[in-house]
């Protein structure tokens, strides 16, 4: 399919306004092969039709799906061990120390763009690692996206060997149950993992979350552009507690973003603190 100029900005201005998520020129390709097959599923002619069907649903179910089938989902266990290492060696048995001198047994961590589970799993696990005993604390792992179909699968919890690539042998072992060629995640993993819907554009949706110790929102400010990386940022930081952390994906920075947070060097990278 070739969307007429007008027809592109058009979805693309709509996406954006939804999601905060934007489609340059030169992505225009991405939105075309997604309408494309949506509209094919759905039997609609013309972009014409699946735009009027889109407004027409009063009930908001094709804009769900719409929001789905534009999402990039990319994700797997231990993604990016390097600042795991960090999580897990240096800002754990820092934060557990603190805790436990302010006599504060509540552990907030929020995985804000978690899309199938992998990210918040691995959380888990890690937390599951370092907790000499995890029954004496509160423990919370907030696990968000804005698309329902990847939040019903992170669910369920079960996985191909392809996500669990990165999982050294003796943690697969541990948490996970392994049947033909397939890994459900144990209730061990599960029981701190809280999946609901949020759009880190909406402010109200944003302001139910606070008090969290440590954001992850990596891999999706690379889909935003600057003012709704500048909108989600803020909301984040009001999300937090003061002296939390936030991890970004290796790929991106606050440098152009925000000035509130202060850049914490650790032995394998950056981590961005809230002061
Ligand atoms: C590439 S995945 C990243 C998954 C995981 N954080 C990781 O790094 O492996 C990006 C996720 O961001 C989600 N996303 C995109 N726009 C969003 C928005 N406005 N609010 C919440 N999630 C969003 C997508 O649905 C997708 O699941």
């Amino acid at each position: 399919m070739n969307l007429l100029e007008n027809d592109f900005k058009l979805f693309r201005d709509y996406i954006y306004e939804l999601t905060g998520m934007h489609f340059p020129d030169n992505k225009k390709y991405i939105i075309e092969r997604r309408l494309q097959k949506r509209m094919e599923d759905l039997g609609c002619d013309t972009i014409k039709d699946y735009y009027r069907l889109l407004k027409a649903d009063s009930r908001g179910s094709e804009v769900v799906n719409l929001i789905n089938i534009m999402t990039t989902n990319e994700t797997y266990f231990h993604r990016n061990l390097p600042q795991l290492a960090i999580l897990s060696d240096e800002i754990f048995p820092m934060m557990i120390k603190d805790k436990i001198a302010r006599n504060d047994k509540f552990i907030k961590i929020w995985s804000a763009a978690c899309s199938t589970g992998e990210e918040p799993y691995t959380i888990s696990m890690l937390l599951l690692e370092n907790l000499p005993n995890p029954a004496g604390w509160n423990i919370q792992i907030l696990a968000s996206d804005i698309n329902r179909n990847v939040l019903n699968a992170a669910r369920r919890g079960t996985y191909s060997s392809r996500s669990v690539k990165d999982v050294p042998p003796a943690q697969i072992k541990k948490y996970f149950l392994s049947t033909n060629g397939s890994f459900e995640v144990k209730p061990q993993v599960k029981q701190f993992v809280r999946f609901f819907s949020m759009n880190l554009v909406d402010e109200k949706q944003m302001s139910t979350v606070r008090g969290v110790d440590i954001v992850f929102c990596r891999n999706v400010l690379i889909y935003f552009d600057d003012i709704s990386r500048k909108k989600t940022v803020g909301l984040l930081y009001d999300s937090m507690r003061k002296g939390g952390y936030i991890f970004l994906g290796h790929s991106e920075s606050l440098s152009r973003i925000s000035t509130s947070f202060k850049i914490c060097k650790f032995k394998n990278g950056i981590v961005y603190k809230k002061e």
